[in-house]
């Protein structure tokens, strides 16, 4: 009911809805209304009530509300089970647990803030409230382990037109799944699976973009190396609307990947890449390795020609620029 009246509050910008009209138009009671209008106010809403005009919605917080995402319906397979989360310790952990319930392909996680945020290689992923995006998304693609790479892509290339989109800045790829703005990294993904040798159960496509960090919301090392799109825009970013755009080209590029396969994906990455043709070190546990990234191969693996004159192909690994 509450996303019923906000739905209709919102069709009526700047006007005032009478108790009655809405609960004749929603078929509840006016007591009903009221009391929901109290919850939503509660919940951050701006919502001016006037004895005899009714109610107005002035403004909508920056939090990341189901009703808030849905609001223009353009989630496609995301729009159907969200879970909303003030705290928890990492929305994959919880994605995890869900997926391992039974939770069904296209659930979202959501928290305003992780205490316990992973980033890859075991890494911390620093998670402030109400500040960035920090979603797990389930999937359960028909399609054998070794092809999954293909959807870390595929969310990487939805965050990178979202971004553009939305702030105009020029977001490029570092392989496999970095964000990177002016050569700091703005997003993150951490994908992570369960699967048998021949089939997957699902996977959970963890992604975390900094949207309205301040450098001090960034531990002094990570500074050096990561920043936000606020600091790189020099104004806050609208969360919602970040997180509609990433869901809503995500789940166009998911069908087109369930269609076509991972050309389309391909293409789509090899646009917004910053890293073929550049000089690379990839790191992995044991060796770096030093050379030119030519291509990316059908699994999505990185293709290095290096110094020495060899080629060779890297499915895992952290991926140094160091100019063309
Ligand atoms: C990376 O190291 O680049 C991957 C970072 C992934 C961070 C996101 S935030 C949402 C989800 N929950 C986590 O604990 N990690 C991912």
């Amino acid at each position: 009911m509450k996303e019923a009246i906000l739905a209709v509050l919102r069709r009526h910008p700047g006007e005032y809805l009478s108790g009655e009209e809405l609960s004749r138009g929603l078929g509840v009671s006016r007591t009903a209304i009221w009391k929901h209008i109290q919850a939503l106010r509660e919940a951050g809403y701006r919502i001016d009530s006037q004895p005899r005009r009714g109610h107005c919605l002035l403004a909508v917080p920056d939090l990341l509300y189901p009703e808030e995402l849905r609001a223009g319906g353009r989630l496609g397979l995301w729009g159907r089970e969200i879970h909303y989360l003030t705290e928890v310790g990492s929305t994959n952990e919880t994605a995890r647990s869900l997926a391992e319930e039974g939770a069904p392909e296209g659930t979202v996680v959501l928290a305003e803030i992780q205490t316990g945020g992973r980033g890859r290689l075991g890494r911390t992923w620093v998670s402030p409230f109400g500040k960035g995006i920090w979603m797990s998304l389930i999937l359960r693609p028909p399609i054998a382990p070794p092809s999954a790479p293909h959807l870390t892509l595929a969310a990487a290339v939805a965050v990178a037109r979202a971004v553009r989109e939305v702030t105009g800045l020029p977001a490029g790829i570092k392989w496999p799944n970095d964000l990177l703005v002016n050569g700091r990294k703005v997003c993150g993904i951490l994908t992570e699976m369960k699967a048998e040798v021949d089939a997957v159960h699902y996977i959970v496509v963890g992604i975390g973009i900094n949207v309205n960090l301040r450098a001090e919301d960034l531990p002094p090392d990570v500074r050096k190396l990561a920043t936000s799109l606020m600091m790189e825009l020099g104004a806050a970013v609208p969360r919602v609307r970040l997180a509609q755009e990433v869901l809503s080209r995500l789940s166009e590029l998911y069908s087109l990947y369930l269609r076509e396969g991972f050309p389309p994906v391909r293409e789509a990455w090899k646009e917004l890449n910053i890293t073929l043709g550049k000089r690379v070190k990839v790191s992995s546990a044991w060796e770096e390795y030093h050379g030119t990234a030519v291509d990316i191969d059908d699994e999505g693996a990185l293709k290095v020609k290096g110094e020495e004159g060899r080629e060779r192909k890297f499915y895992a690994g952290d991926v140094t620029l160091r100019g063309s």
